[in-house]
């Protein structure tokens, strides 16, 4: 894991985009293949008590890591999940669990993820934790993030983080990930395909 890590920030390292990065998707699915994504994890929610990955079996999670100070691709990633959420028909939508992990622990309390997810769609939890359980669940669905330094001293920093959503279906397993810029449309498609058939 810690080399899968390690050349995924390999590849991040060359790609800075106006001070902020994000990873290419297509290469990153080469580097880490699908198999393995998803797993355990203990989190914390935007009132501060305590949310496991197992909390939400029953339904398909749609899930994103990003952090809230995320100047561009986080909140188009998460607008896009809204709205593939509202284009899906009632009956579906109710068997999607929309969330948010943030991968900056250090600023995103939970009362900010908590705020910061339910300003982009009233269902989307927003979750955090300590260090060490933001890292296990970034690990378990092969996030990639680091923190950036900002050139300015006493900016605020930036994280670089692999963006991609992914849907785990309603026993917790891998489904499908959709890449940063997917039209809603196509990933509530994706979404409908997999949740009518669980
Ligand atoms: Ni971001």
């Amino acid at each position: 894991m810690a080399a899968a890590l390690a050349a995924v920030g390999a590849i991040v390292g060359g790609l800075v985009v106006g001070g902020f990065i994000d990873v290419a998707p297509e290469r990153v699915s080469r580097t880490i293949g699908e198999a393995s994504i998803g797993g355990p994890f203990e989190l914390v929610d935007g009132s501060g008590g305590p949310v496991a990955d197992a909390d939400f079996r029953g339904k398909a999670m749609l899930i994103y890591f990003g952090f809230t100070f995320c100047p561009d691709v986080c909140p188009t990633e998460l607008s896009a999940m809204a709205d593939a959420l509202d284009l899906l028909p009632a009956e579906i939508a109710d068997r999607v669990q929309p969330i948010f992990i943030t991968i900056d622990p250090e600023r995103d309390t939970p009362a900010v993820v908590g705020e910061y997810a339910a300003a982009f769609h009233p269902r989307l939890v927003g979750l955090t934790g300590s260090p060490e359980q933001v890292k296990t669940a970034a690990r378990a669905y092969r996030v990639y993030y680091a923190k950036q330094e900002p050139e300015t001293p006493g900016a605020p920093y930036l994280m670089a983080h692999s963006s991609f959503v992914y849907l785990m279906d309603a026993d917790g397993r891998f489904a499908r990930h959709f890449s940063a810029g997917t039209p809603p449309a196509d990933m509530a498609a994706a979404i409908e395909e997999v949740v009518a058939g669980d």
